[in-house]
C-alpha cells in the first residue's frame, strides 16, 4: 500500500499543450474533488500555453529549460516546493533518470489511447488519434500510468474507453477522449492522495472500500 499523503503535486507541462489537464486537476482541487494542491507548474519555455493558464490561474510556475544542469535544476524545483507526486500533461521528453527514481511510482502520465497500443515514442497528440482511426479501430480511450524510464511502457493505473465511429475524424475522437482524460486522471491522482494503489509486478491494485484520507 502507498503511504497516504496529501497531493502536492508538480505537473510538468509541454511546449504546446492547451493545458486542459491541469486545468481539470486544479478544477477539482479547487471544488475539493480532488485532495491536494498544485505546487508548481513546471514547462520548459516561457510562452507555453499550459504555463500562461497556470499564471493567469495564480498556480506557481518554474520554467527550467533542458540543459546540462536540467536533471539538478529539477530536482531543487521539485524540492523546494515540497513536491511529493508529479503529474505529466502534455510533457514529451522523457523525465531525467534521477527525478524517476526519486518520485518512484509517484508519477503518472495520461495518454489519449489504450495502452501499449499507439504509445511509445513520437506517439502523442493528433498523431495518437489519426493511428487509430488509420487503423480501423472500435473502440479508444485513455490510460493513466506509472511513468518509468521508457514512453508510455509504465504500470497502467486505470483507462477509460469510449468508441471510435465509422464517422470519426481523429480531431471529433480526440474531443471524445479529453473529457475521459480529465476524469480518469483525477480519479488516479484521488487514489494515490487516499493511499488506495499498490503494485504487483506490472499490476496495479486498487483498494475498494471508504478513503482513509
Ligand atoms: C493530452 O491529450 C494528453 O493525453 C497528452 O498530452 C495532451 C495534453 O493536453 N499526454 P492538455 O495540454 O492537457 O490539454
Amino acid at each position: 500500500m502507498t503511504e497516504i499523503k496529501p497531493l502536492r503535486l508538480a505537473v510538468f507541462i509541454g511546449t504546446k499543450g492547451r493545458g486542459s489537464n491541469l486545468m481539470a486537476i486544479y478544477g477539482a482541487m479547487q471544488e475539493g474533488r480532488l485532495s491536494g494542491e498544485v505546487a508548481l507548474v513546471i514547462g520548459t519555455k516561457p510562452d507555453a500555453p499550459a504555463l500562461l493558464r497556470a499564471q493567469e490561474a495564480g498556480i506557481p510556475v518554474a520554467v527550467i529549460a533542458p540543459s546540462d544542469d536540467y536533471e539538478a535544476k529539477l530536482l531543487i524545483a521539485l524540492d523546494q516546493a515540497h513536491a511529493n507526486t508529479i503529474a505529466l500533461a502534455g510533457y514529451l521528453r522523457k523525465l531525467p533518470e534521477a527525478v524517476v527514481q526519486r518520485f518512484r511510482n509517484r508519477i503518472v502520465n495520461v495518454h489519449p489511447a489504450l495502452l501499449p497500443a499507439f504509445g511509445g515514442k513520437g506517439m502523442y497528440g493528433h498523431h495518437v488519434h489519426e493511428a487509430v482511426v488509420a487503423y480501423g479501430c472500435k473502440v479508444s480511450g485513455c490510460t493513466v500510468h506509472f511513468v518509468d524510464s521508457e514512453y508510455d511502457t509504465g504500470p497502467i493505473v486505470l483507462q477509460r474507453t469510449v468508441p471510435v465511429l465509422n464517422t470519426d475524424t481523429p480531431e471529433t475522437l480526440a474531443a471524445r477522449i479529453l473529457p475521459e482524460e480529465h476524469a480518469a486522471y483525477i480519479e488516479a491522482l484521488q487514489l494515490l492522495a487516499e493511499g488506495r494503489i499498490s503494485l504487483e509486478g506490472r499490476r496495479v491494485m486498487i483498494t475498494s472500500g471508504s478513503p482513509r484520507s
